[in-house]
């Protein structure tokens, strides 16, 4: 047999035998651990929804998921390793509203499009947006602090988790419905970003209601109002952007669960219904609510609903964003 004949049957049945691997892979995955890439800091927002829900997870897939922060960029660090993973089943990502579709708007390079180089597996949660200040910043109100940070605009500084993060593009709105454009402060996340707030080394910041419950209550940080229409249970005296006389700001995040492009569709249906099923567990249940958010109704956690949704934040972000840079 030529050289050429040998190699192409080598080929061959190389690939057959990945595909066939392929299928017994999906048949008996998981056999090891799960990465879920978390692109922001530990302990922020996406961090403790990702380890809470990532727990309930590997309960019912059998299989330890390991929580790997990978930061930078906004996000768009992580999102862009998660994109390149080997497509088995065993790398996901922790994405959200700004990885996964406002990013797209901001930079003109992203080395990945959410819409197609990533299968959607589930919608995880929505985080209110709250707006915060620094505990001895002076306004006591919203209306007050609208008011400040336009007479002392050049002197304040607002923290954020990086050009595209939840925190950058929702304070982002902010500050274009009040008028202003305030020194930023890049953090490699909103973990770290509170505890600069908390220590008075930065003035305001728009966060996730999940990093923000804590320390609302313990009386560390200001929250002058949650950007929703109604009022937020697990923060019942912040008042609404509305009654607080800012209406035009209304804005909540997104958290969700993706895999790169490829992944075989009986893996994804595995990992769908495991994180359909760590939505529905009591303690998943009762922490989301503590820490005031949203879980997705059973027919809203299809990957094809998460996909929709990639899709209109993607056109939906373009509108308010430019290119950075
Ligand atoms: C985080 O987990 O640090 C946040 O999601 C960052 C952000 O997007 O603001």
């Amino acid at each position: 047999m030529t050289i050429l004949k040998t190699l192409a049957a080598a080929a061959l049945i190389g690939s057959s035998a990945l595909a066939g691997t392929t299928a017994a892979q999906a048949q008996d995955y998981p056999t090891r651990q799960i990465t879920m890439i978390v692109p922001f800091a530990a302990g922020g927002p996406t961090d403790v929804v990702a380890r809470l829900v990532g727990e309930q997870m590997s309960k019912t897939l059998g299989q330890p998921i390991i929580i790997e922060n990978v930061v930078g960029a906004g996000g768009t660090t992580g999102a862009t390793r998660a994109s390149r993973a080997t497509n088995d089943g065993y790398t996901i990502i922790m994405g959200h509203m700004g990885t996964h579709a406002a990013s797209l708007a901001l930079y003109p390079k992203l080395a990945y499009d959410p819409r197609t180089d990533f299968e959607p597996i589930a919608l995880i949660n929505g985080a209110p947006i709250v707006i915060l200040g620094k505990k001895d910043l002076p306004p006591k109100d919203l209306k007050e602090f609208v008011d400040y940070v336009k007479k002392n605009e050049s002197s304040v500084n607002q923290a954020h988790a990086g050009v595209g993060a939840v925190s950058y593009i929702t304070c982002g709105l902010l500050n274009g419905v009040i008028g202003i454009n305030p020194v930023g402060v890049p953090f490699q996340g909103t973990g770290p970003a509170m505890n600069a707030l908390v220590g008075g080394q930065v003035d305001y910041m728009c966060d996730q209601i999940t990093n923000v419950v804590g320390q609302v209550k313990a009386g560390t940080i200001k929250a002058y109002a949650v950007a929703t229409p109604e009022r937020n249970a697990s923060l019942p005296d912040v008042p609404t952007t509305t009654e607080a006389g800012l209406p035009g700001y209304q804005t909540t995040a997104w958290n969700a669960l993706f895999a790169p492009k490829g992944t075989p569709p009986a893996i994804l249906t595995k990992l769908n219904a495991a994180a359909a099923k760590a939505l529905d567990d009591e303690k998943v249940i009762a922490r989301m609510k503590d820490l005031g958010n949203d879980i997705p109704k059973a027919d809203q956690r299809t990957p094809a609903v998460l996909g929709n949704l990639v899709k209109e934040e993607v056109d939906k972000w373009k509108k308010f964003l430019k290119p950075v840079g």
